[in-house]
């Protein structure tokens, strides 16, 4: 499977902070916003990765991030000309994809909870069809909705209802099959002029082939795009890596862990960040010191 992770868009909603840097550029505690959603792709086994960026941003994200040889990966970049709306990925990331199955991660969106990882890796284990998640939220207005039966299969989707028929919030996390390309295609910009991945999910849905997998209280899910979630982010990871003192969204961490990269490389990587609590937690990981059995996103 391969990946695609969306940092474009407009960040209106933070303004002025991303009136000159991307959104997905901006700290969240100690590392930049995209780590996040790129822990959850390498969590997930994948090992190329495609990062899509807005004309303005994309040099910014090669400097950050190279081209993953550092990781034992491998990354690529594209550019989204206007932010047309997330199913536009599957069309930008056509040659990318080829052959092989897809997953789609907002560059946004932030995942931590216990057993994560092995249920990513099932899901990108994929051979056919969708998997979408479904969060429980308070108010889930904002997102796409989905709505499920009894045993917990996708009834109806729906883009920011105003009513909607479920608790269940989808995060901007996918799985699709290399159908994903054709659908994505085929859909009609939304009234807001978007191709909705709402539209394509739907597709799925309408062909049987959608799955939803539902996420329990052990999972916590946050977007990041207002001030007010940003600053929670931020808290959130500062507080659970201070008491537990693993953290979250460590990529260095996660290729150690995974064998993607050795000890030796990963004491390399520790080099440059020497003066941080984050270079010295690498450091301990090489050594062995951390002794999590689970690595953690
Ligand atoms: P949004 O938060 O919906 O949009 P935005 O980032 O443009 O912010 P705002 O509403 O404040 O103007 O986007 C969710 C994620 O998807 C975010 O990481 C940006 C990304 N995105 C794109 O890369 N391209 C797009 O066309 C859209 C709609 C979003």
């Amino acid at each position: 499977m391969k990946g695609i992770i969306l940092a474009g868009g407009s960040g209106t909603r933070l303004y002025p902070l991303t009136k000159a840097v991307s959104k997905q550029m901006l700290p969240v505690y100690d590392k930049p916003m995209i780590y996040y959603p790129l822990s959850v792709l390498m969590l997930a086994g994948i090992k190329e990765i495609l990062i899509i960026s807005t004309p303005r941003d994309v040099e910014g994200f090669k400097e950050l991030l190279g081209n993953g040889s550092k990781l034992g990966m491998k990354f690529e970049f594209a550019v989204q000309e206007n932010p047309n709306g997330l199913a536009e990925a599957f069309i930008i990331g056509e040659e990318f994809i080829g052959n092989s199955t897809v997953s789609l991660v907002l560059g946004d969106n932030i995942f931590y909870g216990s057993n994560f990882g092995n249920r990513l890796m099932r899901a990108a284990s994929l051979s056919s069809g969708g998997i979408i998640f479904g969060c429980y939220v308070k108010d889930p207005r904002a997102y796409g909705v989905v709505e499920v039966d009894e045993q917990m299969n996708a009834v109806s989707i729906e883009e920011k209802p105003e009513h909607p028929k479920s608790s269940y919030a989808v995060p901007g996390l996918y799985f699709f099959d290399n159908k994903v390309i054709e659908i994505a295609k085929k859909v009609v910009p939304s009234p807001r002029g978007e191709v909705e991945i709402t539209s394509v999910i739907d597709e799925y849905l309408q062909r049987s082939e959608l799955k939803v997998e539902v996420m329990g209280r052990g999972l916590a899910w946050l977007d990041t795009g207002t001030h007010e979630s940003l600053s929670e982010a931020s808290n959130f990871v500062e507080a659970i890596q201070k008491r537990q003192g693993l953290y979250i969204a460590c990529l260095e961490e996660i290729a150690f862990r995974r064998g993607y990269i050795s000890k030796e490389q990963l004491l390399d990587l520790a080099q440059p960040l020497i003066k941080t609590d984050y270079g010295k937690y690498l450091v301990e990981v090489a050594l062995g010191l951390q002794n999590a059995q689970t690595v953690h996103s």
